[in-house]
């Protein structure tokens, strides 16, 4: 075995020898892989973030969490329903702070996609919009447009860095695509792609579990992973070079994300914040996300599996959930706190513990896939450091204009598919149009009623009021969808629509006004 002795000795110390069990049976080239696979990790550390997740995890501390929990108390609160008289003066802030090349947007993109079953990066998935354009696509646009509505606004040219993390499994592909589609229209320098770690799956009694009998089980170490590698990478360091003052951080999947928004950031920045959550008014306890809120009086977000259905249902005096702060997961960091985050507190972070069915090796070579879970993964969250922020405000959004995230494959019913991405983005570009002064017109001639939104909503006054119940029964919406390239968030369309009547399916490209009348489209 031409396995260096040093690693064996690592290996023995930390009680992980036995990932070198089939050693003797691997190709000299398998030897190899595994032999660099385990030279770059320091197992002493692995067993220490074991021992302590595991410690947290069983010290029963989230039933204890119910009765530490707060709401957000209103004064860090600010939002696009309840402080319309503020969103012009905060957009124009965060508009003249991209002109000044101060922000900078960051898409965490290192997650496996596993609940949506595909092999490859989240951001390259087609949810079959009439463009069939993907979701880093719609990013890129989002800030090639805003880079032009600033550059409108201050006559000066300017530009969003966008700092985009992979993970070991996703960074090629990731980068592949990019280069493929040409940067989408961006500068490439300004494209900074970055490496999350990767943490090996553990049994529980903390042994790292093969995958094969040449290959560990890896998985990246959780969207707060971000941290360490902002700074082992260099990417804290090209922020300070670039002069980047606030960071606007959000996760691939949301097909509405706004990126770099300029009010969320002009909100922040106005009220001095060193950090900021963007929310959406959370109406069902049990829906899938974690609630921003106060723990022993210091910001987090509690994940919706770690906090009790009594909790959950709790409600305050207006009928509304008590913790109601649903956290889509858009996150404002000035550079400084960021620079204190990565140089100081990483190291206070503790993963967080998912216990899952991992496939491995068992002592006679045979690969086993387990029906119970059998060890755990190990993350750390990306909003685990709101607790370290001196202010920390909370901007609280519409769902149905911000958020509608891409979780799983299509399926009847299916919450947060490829289907509801797609039909709340031409739901939200319907109601673009009609706010602009335009109308559609249906198959037999008839104007489709255009009905007041109850809400108000952030981009104008009326509503398709949701999809149209068809004669078959099928929810679909309007097929309409306008490019980034055109609009940020709806502004601008009144010289293309004004007075007008379409036929779906409306496109608006940079090219101008389309109507795909035939069906299929
Ligand atoms: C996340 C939020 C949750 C929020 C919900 C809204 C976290 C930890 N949880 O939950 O509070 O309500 O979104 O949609 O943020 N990622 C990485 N590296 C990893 C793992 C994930 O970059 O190691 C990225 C993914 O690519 C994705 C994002 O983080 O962009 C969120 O990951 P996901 O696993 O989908 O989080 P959720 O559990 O849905």
């Amino acid at each position: 075995m031409d396995l260096n002795s040093r690693l064996m000795q690592k290996l023995a110390e930390a009680g992980q020898s036995h990932v070198l069990q089939f050693c003797s049976e691997l190709s000299p080239e398998e030897q190899v892989e595994l032999t660099n696979d385990l030279q770059d990790m320091d197992f002493k550390e692995i067993n220490e973030f074991f021992k302590s997740a595991m410690e947290t995890s069983n010290s029963s501390k989230h039933e204890k969490m119910d009765a530490r929990m707060e709401p957000v108390p209103q004064e860090v609160l600010g939002s696009v329903t309840r402080d319309r008289a503020s969103l012009k003066t905060w957009e124009a802030e965060g508009l003249d702070c991209v002109s000044q090349n101060k922000v900078a947007a960051l898409l965490l993109a290192g997650g496996q996609g596993t609940r949506l079953g595909v092999s490859y990066p989240k951001g390259m998935y087609d949810v079959g919009l009439p463009s069939h354009k993907t979701l880093f696509q719609i990013q890129a646009e989002r800030i090639l447009k805003l880079q032009q509505l600033a550059e409108q606004k201050n006559k000066k040219k300017c530009c969003v860095p966008w700092y985009i993390m992979t993970s070991g499994r996703t960074m090629e592909s990731t980068k592949d695509f990019f280069s493929q589609h040409n940067y989408f229209g961006l500068d490439k320098n300004n494209v900074v792609f970055f490496q999350q770690g990767m943490l090996p799956a553990m049994d529980f009694n903390g042994k790292i579990i093969l995958e094969s009998k040449g290959k560990l089980s890896m998985a990246p170490d959780g969207n707060g992973g971000l941290y360490r590698s902002l700074g082992n990478q260099g990417v804290l360091d090209d922020m300070e070079h670039r002069g980047i003052q606030y960071i606007h951080v959000y996760c691939v999947d949301n097909i509405l994300v706004k990126v770099a928004d300029p009010t969320f950031i002009g909100f922040c920045a106005k009220k001095g914040a060193e950090c900021g959550a963007k929310v959406v008014e959370k109406t069902n306890p049990t829906e899938a996300v974690g609630v921003v809120c106060k723990v022993d009086g210091r910001y987090q977000v509690v994940e919706y599996s770690e906090i009790t259905l009594p909790t959950a249902e709790k409600r305050s005096a207006d009928g509304r959930l008590m913790f109601n702060a649903g956290n889509i997961a858009n996150h404002f960091f000035s550079f400084s706190f960021l620079k204190d985050v990565v140089q100081k507190f990483e190291p206070q972070l503790q993963h967080h513990v998912a216990q899952k069915k991992i496939p491995y090796v068992d002592a006679q070579g045979r690969l086993i896939k387990p029906e119970k879970p059998n060890g755990i993964k190990m993350e750390k969250f990306v909003f685990d450091i709101f607790q370290f922020a001196k202010t920390f405000v909370v901007f609280e959004v519409l769902r149905e204009d911000e958020f509608s995230p891409l979780k799983n494959a299509d399926a009847q019913d299916g919450k947060d598919t490829p289907t509801t991405a797609r039909h709340a983005l031409m739901s939200l570009h319907h109601r673009w149009v009609l706010n602009a002064g335009g109308h559609f017109i249906d198959e037999n001639g008839t104007r489709v009623p255009a009905i007041p939104s109850s809400r108000g909503g952030a981009a104008g006054s009326v509503s398709d009021g949701g999809p149209r119940n068809l004669k078959d029964g099928t929810d679909l919406p309007i097929k309409c969808e306008i490019s980034p390239l055109v609009s940020y968030g709806g502004e601008g369309l009144e010289d293309l629509v004004k007075g007008r009547e379409f036929h779906p399916t409306l496109m608006i490209d940079e090219r101008g006004v389309h109507q795909l009348v035939k069906n299929g489209v």
